[in-house]
């Protein structure tokens, strides 16, 4: 048996026909950069978050230093982060002139709110809790500081489209929040998409304008945007896709309860969900001994897995200028040195299930 690590082509196979269609139907009516179809999809995305404005842009990279832009960080301001996540989180604060200051995170990957407070300065201009794998951060410690500071959250929700903290959706616990549609996400296009979500009238104009050159009309401006704009075929697909996106989640939770049943080893850890979070598990991840043993042992039995990631935000080459070194935070630097995803996707099944955790079991017999 083979068992691929993610569901592209799977995808593919079982949406071609609807996808087609909407591509034949959208190449023929000629028209497809920042659409009614675009529209569309931002008004689905409104009534499925529950959130007032919401903006399709061309990746989640974009969206995130968008809303950087329009809170008006700039050059020296600090934005306190995670060390946990994808590069493109502090990519974006780095390419807006600000710096990220990393804080440790917790058992569930995510930044932990208690220490958000020891890295206050009077730069901070900015929280960023990352929704990593798929899993709201601990919001509400999260709020509670950035009121008693005045302090503004951005959340890079980028893996969180589907995920639920205390019955709200990723996305509308800060001032902006900004998502991938990334193929590979949950909610995902197929090419490279992302979109804002805010609450803030003014923060939706300023990037209205910023992401299409700053045109209030054809041939008006009053600042330079960039070009950020959406279009209509991944407008469509990602509509298409939101449709579908509860029981894509449903799936991937009880993927997971499967693995959870079937692995039987106390060498794999499994973080636990709280009662009142819904995790998108947009990757399934674990924290296993002898992590690359492990992942040799899956590829030679035809198993994909996929570390993501063995180097932590402050020990990567692009931000040596940061400054941070090895040990500084310890529960970060445990979890890029164990992590791994396991084969996870909406078409898996419980056989696959079974065959992964089996030989999952069988490595680790002899230890
Ligand atoms: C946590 C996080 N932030 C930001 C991004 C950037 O999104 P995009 O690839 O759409 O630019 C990603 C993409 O994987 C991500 O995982």
């Amino acid at each position: 048996m083979k068992v691929d690590l993610i569901d592209l082509k799977y995808r593919y196979l079982d949406e071609h026909k609807q996808i087609l269609k909407s591509i034949n139907k959208l190449l023929k009516k000629g028209n497809i950069v920042l659409t009614e179809e675009v529209k569309s999809f931002e008004d689905a995305i409104c009534s499925y978050t529950n959130i007032k404005y919401c903006l399709g842009l061309n990746s989640g990279t974009d969206a995130l230093m968008m809303s950087l832009w329009a809170l008006g960080i700039k050059k020296g301001d600090e934005v306190i982060t995670t060390p946990v996540s994808f590069i493109a989180s502090i990519g974006a604060i780095v390419h807006i002139g600000a710096r990220p200051v990393f804080i440790d995170v917790g058992e569930d990957f995510n930044i932990d709110p208690k220490n958000i407070e020891t890295a206050i300065t009077n730069k901070t201009k900015a929280i960023m809790p990352v929704h990593w794998g798929g899993r709201v951060c601990d919001m509400e410690p999260i709020i509670a500081i950035s009121k008693k500071y005045n302090i503004p959250i951005i959340e890079d929700s980028a893996q969180g489209m589907g995920a639920y903290y205390k019955n709200s959706h990723s996305g509308v616990f800060g001032h902006v929040a900004a998502f991938s549609g990334h193929p590979l996400k949950n909610l995902g296009a197929i090419g490279d998409s992302g979109f804002i979500v805010t609450n803030n009238k003014s923060i939706y104009e300023k990037i209205k304008l910023y992401r299409n050159h700053g045109l209030i009309s054809r041939d008006k401006t009053s600042i330079f945007g960039i070009n950020s704009r959406m279009d209509s075929i991944n407008a469509e697909v990602l509509s298409f896709r939101l449709k579908k996106l509860k029981s894509v989640i449903k799936n991937r939770n009880k993927n997971v309860n499967l693995y959870k049943k079937y692995i039987n080893t106390d060498k794999v850890f499994i973080p636990s969900n709280k009662k009142y979070e819904i995790n998108a598990y947009v990757m399934f991840l674990t924290l296993c001994e002898d992590r690359n043993g492990l992942q040799k042992y899956l590829l030679n039995n035809n198993i994909q897995s996929m570390v993501y990631y063995e180097t932590p935000l402050h020990l990567h080459g692009a931000s040596k200028a940061l400054g941070y070194k090895k040990g500084d935070f310890p529960l970060a630097e445990n979890i890029c040195n164990k992590v791994l995803a396991l084969p996870h996707h909406q078409y898996l099944s419980e056989n696959h299930i079974k065959f992964v955790s089996n030989k999952i079991n069988s490595f680790y017999k002899n230890y």
